[in-house]
């Protein structure tokens, strides 16, 4: 990945480091040529291309395919059913952690949602294999479908991956009865589906035991432990090699059944297999963000002070296996409230398991409760800014922690002053545009939590005063290798240009997962330790060595800058790292280093970024059309690696927001249980012509608790708040207030 790491310097802001640097991205030139490599950009010798077949109907099982016809087609070479499908080590039901989601593989008959594979055809060429799929033509017995959230509930234990999916803190009944007003209302949202522009891919090649796979993956080590599982192999002897995404968005995080199947269709047929799935066969078997119905609650005093908050979410996952949007959650760490409750139950329907969708929870939580926020300012008279300045939670209410770090504060102001907040009037339809529509302001919080999980990195320092980095990272487009080469670089004490950093494969030290906004915390750490281990090494030999300059300054007194050791009390006494390995003999030396969360510091605190968000909205008064003119967020969140990049997630993340609030359904039907708009025509998602007038405030923050250098994440707070900020927006503009989203034409006239 060594091209990768070619870095164009962007204006420089602070001299000699690297971090908080706007560089451009590393991979910008070759995606923008078309010379990055993807995935189903390989074509290893003597491929096959093989095609799902997905059920037609939701429920019930498939009592024939014309399997000959198919094999009989011109360049088809197997068709994979359940008759044949080649054993597994491992049943792929079995699921040992919440990460690992069950999959059917062609176990049986049996049709558990609609878009579920039935068959694999595999031929000589793309065309060939989708030939032999039209032949196929299954007849199935057919259930009724259930698709609703209508059905009877279940109490799960658990919602998300494996959070508590009840929370209590205070007497809320107490909270309630001395409430002045009680505002309670129901918010729904829909399935909303991933669509990455890079559909799920796989080029699948085995070598006897050892099995070769170019396949996007947010979790390149996890990927490989649940292949290894499922097809009985030594991981050492699985390769993944995973260097560029074309969005992952959570979808990318777990192995998904197309590829399992591509992996299975190499196994059958002995040959290398490539398996890309078409835009449609995306909805259906990797995931999406569930449905849901929130029954939200606030209890506000005479003053507008919050006495009680309730959120309950009805979630919905598969028949076969658990997952259910975690709504609920985000409600315990927002506002000072002295009671809180907090709880899910699932409805189990005839769809494929939902996942983790970016701000999983979040994003659909937050427009729900940041809405109800909204109506209960109403309800007290208040400004809604002013209202939530008057329930600002100094310390986090579910757990009664201090925050790691929060300036929210400053993100409402800056926000507030950048948006022009002061100058709008209280009560809706007040405000028009010179062609009469009607103008609307809403504003709302946005939060999520800083995570961090496990990672490793690897550094080499070399004689010819270069450097290299290793962390098998991912890079989604967020632009991870950008942001990690510039704190490698600063670990390393060179500058960009001297680093190789080498990413994006399973043979590399496991840098962690890129999920839950965790990724530049994870893998960010570890590099800085495994730079600081190699300079510790380096510095270790010289301040021993009477021949050095910096002999007897100890590790701690020196300083590594631009490719040299310099002592810190004595900028005289300095040594290249070249002339230091030389003189010790040693072509290069080399160190690792791990991070993970400090659970003391988790102990402690609650660790959150936050935000605020404001929209400017123009509805028109006859035909019910929203425009968006404004959106402004202003975002705190620990150390900027890369502002660019920051703010570039921040944007991307506002766009979700805005196609949450006002695009995104997948529509049922309700008789067959498929989804009729499972195509980029019909699953509406903005476009440009649907943006203007966006801008991202990166408010400073300093965190010394949440980790070494500080960071938190970005990737998925921008997701939040933006959608109830855009549904406050459209209340504020036309006096309708709209709890099913996306928000329609239909709805605000
Ligand atoms: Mo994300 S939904 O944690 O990739």
């Amino acid at each position: 990945m060594s091209e990768i790491a070619q870095l164009t310097p962007g204006p420089r802001q602070r001299h000699g480091s690297n971090i908080g640097q706007p560089l451009t991205r590393a991979d910008g030139r070759l995606k923008v040529t078309g010379a990055a490599v993807y995935a189903a950009d390989n074509h290893p010798d003597g491929l096959l291309h093989a095609v799902i077949v997905p059920a037609k109907i939701a429920r019930g099982r498939v009592t024939s395919l014309d399997v000959a016809a198919a094999r009989a087609h011109q360049g088809v070479v197997e068709v994979m059913t359940p008759e044949n499908r080649p054993p597994l080590a491992m049943d792929p039901y079995e699921k040992s952690n919440p990460l690992m989601f069950r999959m059917h593989l062609l176990s049986d008959p049996t049709v558990r949602y609609a878009g579920e594979p039935i068959a694999v055809v595999i031929a000589e060429t793309l065309e060939a294999a989708k030939e032999g799929a039209a032949l196929l033509a299954p007849r199935y017995e057919a259930d009724t479908p259930e698709v609703t959230l209508d059905a009877e509930p279940y109490t799960p234990e658990a919602v998300g991956p494996g959070q508590p999916a009840e929370a209590t803190k205070g007497d809320v009944d107490a909270g309630f009865a001395a409430a002045a007003q009680v505002i309670e209302a129901v918010y729904e949202t829909p399935p909303q589906y991933h669509n990455a522009m890079e559909p799920h891919a796989v080029v699948a090649r085995f070598d006897g035991d050892t099995l070769f796979l170019d396949m996007p993956t947010q979790g390149l080590a996890m990927s490989r432990m649940r292949i290894a599982g499922l097809f009985g192999l030594n991981p050492e002897n699985i390769h993944i090699r995973s260097p560029f995404l074309g969005g992952g968005f959570g979808s990318k995080g777990s192995v998904s059944s197309p590829e399992a199947l591509g992996i299975l269709a190499a196994l059958l047929t002995g040959r290398p297999v490539k398996l890309v799935l078409a835009r449609e066969e995306m909805f259906g078997p990797v995931g999406h963000r569930g449905q849901t119905r929130q029954t939200v609650r606030l209890g506000i005093d005479a003053e507008g002070a919050l006495t009680a908050l309730d959120h309950l979410t009805r979630a919905a996952t598969s028949r076969f296996d658990d997952f259910l949007e975690p709504s609920s959650g985000v409600g315990q760490s927002l506002y000072n409230v002295p009671a809180l409750h907090t709880a899910h139950e699932g409805v189990r329907i005839d769809i494929g398991t939902p996942s983790f969708m970016r701000a999983p929870g979040e994003a659909s939580g937050s427009i729900a409760l940041e809405s109800a926020i909204d109506e209960a300012a109403y309800a007290a008279g208040m400004d809604p800014l002013a209202f939530r300045l008057k329930n600002y939670a100094e310390v986090e209410p579910i757990s009664g922690k201090p925050f790691s770090s929060k300036a929210l504060k400053e993100c409402y102001r800056e926000g507030a002053e950048r948006f022009g907040w002061a100058g709008r009037p209280l009560q809706p339809r007040q405000m028009r545009d010179p062609s009469g529509r009607l103008l609307g302001w809403g504003m709302a919080t946005a939060i999520f939590p800083a995570i961090m999980f496990q990672g490793n990195a690897r550094a080499v320092l070399r004689r010819d005063g270069t450097g290299v980095m290793e962390a098998g990272a991912h890079d989604m487009g967020q632009g991870a290798w950008t942001a990690f080469a510039q704190i490698a670089a600063d670990s390393l004490g060179l500058p960009v240009e001297a680093v190789d950093f080498r990413s994006g494969t399973s043979d590399l030290p496991d840098a962690g997962l890129a999920g839950g906004s965790s990724h530049t915390a994870t893998a960010g750490n570890a590099i800085h330790r495994a730079g600081a281990a190699v300079i510790d090494k380096l510095a270790s030999l010289a301040v021993a060595d009477e021949r050095s300059p910096l002999f007897g300054a100890g590790n701690v007194g020196v300083v590594a800058r631009e490719g040299r050791l310099t002592r810190r009390d004595d900028e005289t006494a300095t040594e290249s790292f070249a002339d230091i390995l030389t003189r010790a003999g040693l072509e290069e030396i080399a160190a690792e280093g791990q991070a993970a969360s400090d659970a003391a510091a988790q102990e402690a605190y609650a660790m959150h970024a936050h935000g605020a968000v404001f929209a400017e909205v123009a509805v028109d008064p006859e035909l019910g059309q929203i425009r968006v003119n404004r959106l402004v967020g202003a975002f705190a969140a620990g150390r900027v690696i890369n502002p660019r990049m920051v703010e570039s997630q921040y944007l991307g993340g506002m766009i979700w927001g805005l196609s949450f609030a006002l695009h995104e359904k997948a529509v049922h039907d309700r008789r067959s249980g498929r989804i009729v708009n499972a195509n980029f025509a019909e699953y509406r998602v903005p476009v440009n012509a649907d943006i203007q007038g966006l801008e991202a405030i990166l408010v400073p923050e300093e965190d010394p608790h949440v980790n070494p250098l500080g960071i938190k994440g970005v990737g998925e707070i921008g997701i939040t708040g933006t959608g109830a900020a855009l549904a406050n927006a459209i209340f504020h503009a036309t006096g309708k207030r709209v709890r099913s989203f996306p928000i329609g034409l239909a709805e605000v006239v």
